[in-house]
């Protein structure tokens, strides 16, 4: 989980747009805040980098860094530490999809290799690329926790399980025509269960 994404590390960027937390956020970041001891605000920047980066189009901004450090009262390179050291922070532009690809020892022993070629055809991406249209970005990842049901992807928010070739087309395909996905085991799974 920690280190960033091979090919989105720690180079920091401006977007040229100041970015101010949206009114929603205000609400929630009050919240978070009242969660911490007094004096421990600060421990709260993790979930104000999700809600930046949820409210950023998915990724992390030098702006939202000064940002969230202004309402964190702290400096600015602790926030920018904490965003670089996890992956699950994007710290440059990144597609309207996500596509994260688990490489680690299961997924790969079930044919990770046979899924992340299909992404990058279907995609028309390389590794740690975006495509043309900025309709998706691919990238590999370390073990995203649902190693009994790999190979496995994640795209945004979603975990795809249970992946053979042509489900994970299938998967593309229907993002590309703007049709819903079944999230989940693509062969009809519950959690972990055994297979069938
Ligand atoms: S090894 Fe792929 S999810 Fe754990």
């Amino acid at each position: 989980m920690s280190g960033n994404h091979p090919g989105l590390s720690n180079n920091f960027s401006r977007s040229g747009e100041k970015f101010s937390w949206s009114k929603d956020n205000l609400r929630s970041i009050k919240n978070i805040i009242s969660k911490y001891p007094k004096g421990r605000e600060q421990s709260a920047v993790m979930p104000l980098l999700y809600l930046a980066q949820e409210q950023n189009n998915n990724w992390i901004s030098i702006e939202c860094i000064e940002t969230i450090a202004e309402t964190l009262n702290m400096p600015k390179i602790r926030v920018t530490e904490v965003a670089s050291f996890y992956s699950m922070y994007n710290t440059r532009p990144v597609g309207e999809n996500l596509v994260q690809i688990c490489r680690t020892s299961p997924c790969w022993l079930r044919g990770s290799n046979k899924i992340t070629k299909t992404i990058c055809k279907e995609t028309k991406c390389e590794i740690n690329d975006t495509s043309d249209d900025n309709k998706f970005t691919v990238v590999e990842v370390e073990c995203l926790g649902a190693c009994s049901n790999g190979p496995m992807i994640q795209i945004n928010n979603d975990f795809f399980e249970d992946l053979d070739e042509e489900s994970t087309k299938k998967i593309i395909d229907n993002i590309k025509e703007g049709k819903p996905n079944i999230i989940g085991s693509q062969k009809g799974r519950r959690s972990s269960e055994n297979a069938q």
